[in-house]
């Protein structure tokens, strides 16, 4: 991301004036999939890909925006009922839920620009979101917000205004990126440490399908109903008063397949496995052991693929090619429906196995995929 291009668009919308300038980065996730929406494991890490915006109070209730990507702009009271078009959404929805938490937000006018590829399941809204965040909290705010409440800023921003009843991995790893360092985050007490990531002989590789991954819509809010469902079902049955499937035991499931659709089963099921797999790889990342991270990283690619169905034909195949290839460790990565595998792979097959995985693609698709080299950066920060 070049901030000399940001810097000159803003300067061009408005009137030759010059803001702060912030970064929020994007995100990758080793392991634990859809369990943060139901109190379990994550374990994600910033990109050096983010959004950039900058920023400067205007003295009135409008926020003026223009976003360089998309070449769009426009503006919206913070008072109304905001704009339309969901760029511009995000930045609205942040400043709500900023004033929700008693932050004397005003008017601005703001240009911003992005380098994580869309719907790739790199968490580019996150960013946008985490990005709004941080700099309303400095500019209007005296950074009295805390991080783990500017997450959740971009979170509820998700819920009211856009309609994606996520979790909050994406906006919780933008927020708190570490240069270097993957996040183990319990979603549910929202503790989390930093792990070192330094896999001596290995590299993470994402690969994008460039199938679209479109979380609005999508049935994502429907796999969150479905654990939901078993959850209820669970708390009726035993009296209990679990709030997500992390207060519940595998016994607990079984018990409630009477009173449950099937399918609802098989997610919760999932998502009990996925939260062991999380667990299972910080104790081998411990010890230094790769080769069972990439095998608990294929199990959960079948999980999604086959029980929580958040797969698509193009990441079955590149996950295929992967395992076809030796590599290590594949998965789909993030929420599903397209977007990325990301592939934990030897040194000495990486070459080998990115130049496969594009030719073998292409050859059956006839588009290649774009090979994303991973490098952990730092998260939401002012640059300027
Ligand atoms: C999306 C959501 C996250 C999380 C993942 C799946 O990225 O935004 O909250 O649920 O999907 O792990």
């Amino acid at each position: 991301m070049d901030i000399e291009i940001v810097r000159s668009r803003f300067a061009k919308h408005f009137n030759g004036e010059t803001g702060y300038v912030y970064a929020s980065p994007g995100r990758i996730n080793l392991i634990g999939e859809h369990t943060d929406y139901n109190g379990g494991f994550v374990f994600p890490g910033a990109v050096q890909q983010g959004m950039m915006a900058e920023v400067k109070p205007n003295g009135t209730r409008t926020i003026r925006a223009y976003s360089i990507d998309l070449k769009d702009y426009d503006e919206f009271s913070i008072d109304g009922e905001g704009p339309h078009a969901s760029h511009f959404r995000y930045v609205y929805g942040v400043a709500k839920e900023m004033e929700k938490l008693g932050v004397p937000v005003q008017g601005f006018d703001c240009a911003f620009a992005g380098d994580v590829p869309l719907g790739a399941g790199m968490s580019s809204s996150a960013a946008l979101e985490s990005c709004f965040a941080f700099a309303i909290n400095d500019l209007f705010g005296d950074n009295k917000i805390g991080k783990m409440d500017l997450a959740k800023v971009g979170q509820s921003t998700e819920h009211n205004y856009i309609g994606v009843n996520c979790g909050i991995m994406d906006q919780f790893a933008s927020v708190h990126g570490k240069k270097g360092c993957l996040m183990r985050l319990d979603c549910q007490s929202g503790e989390f440490q930093y792990f070192p990531w330094d896999p001596k002989g290995y590299r993470l590789v994402l690969i994008n399908s460039c199938v679209k991954h479109e979380l609005v819509g999508s049935p994502y809010n429907d796999r969150r109903k479905s654990c939901e469902n078993v959850v209820a079902a669970i708390n009726a049955k035993y009296g209990t008063n679990a709030q997500t499937l992390r207060d519940c035991t595998w016994e607990q499931i079984d018990g409630v397949k009477p009173e449950c659709n099937p399918v609802d089963i098989q997610r919760a099921n999932f998502v009990m496995g996925e939260k062991d797999r999380v667990l299972a790889v910080c104790d081998a990342l411990e010890k230094g052991d790769y080769e069972t991270v990439g095998q608990k990283m294929f199990e959960t690619h079948q999980g999604l693929s086959k029980d929580y169905e958040v797969s698509c034909e193009e990441l079955d195949f590149l996950n295929d090619v992967a395992f076809d290839c030796g590599v290590t460790g594949s998965r789909i990565m993030g929420g599903g429906f397209g977007g990325c595998t990301i592939n934990l792979v030897r040194e000495e097959l990486y070459d080998l196995f990115t130049k496969t995985a594009v030719e073998r693609f292409e050859a059956k698709y006839g588009k290649k995929p774009i090979v994303i080299p991973v490098v952990i950066g730092d998260g939401s920060r002012r640059i300027a």
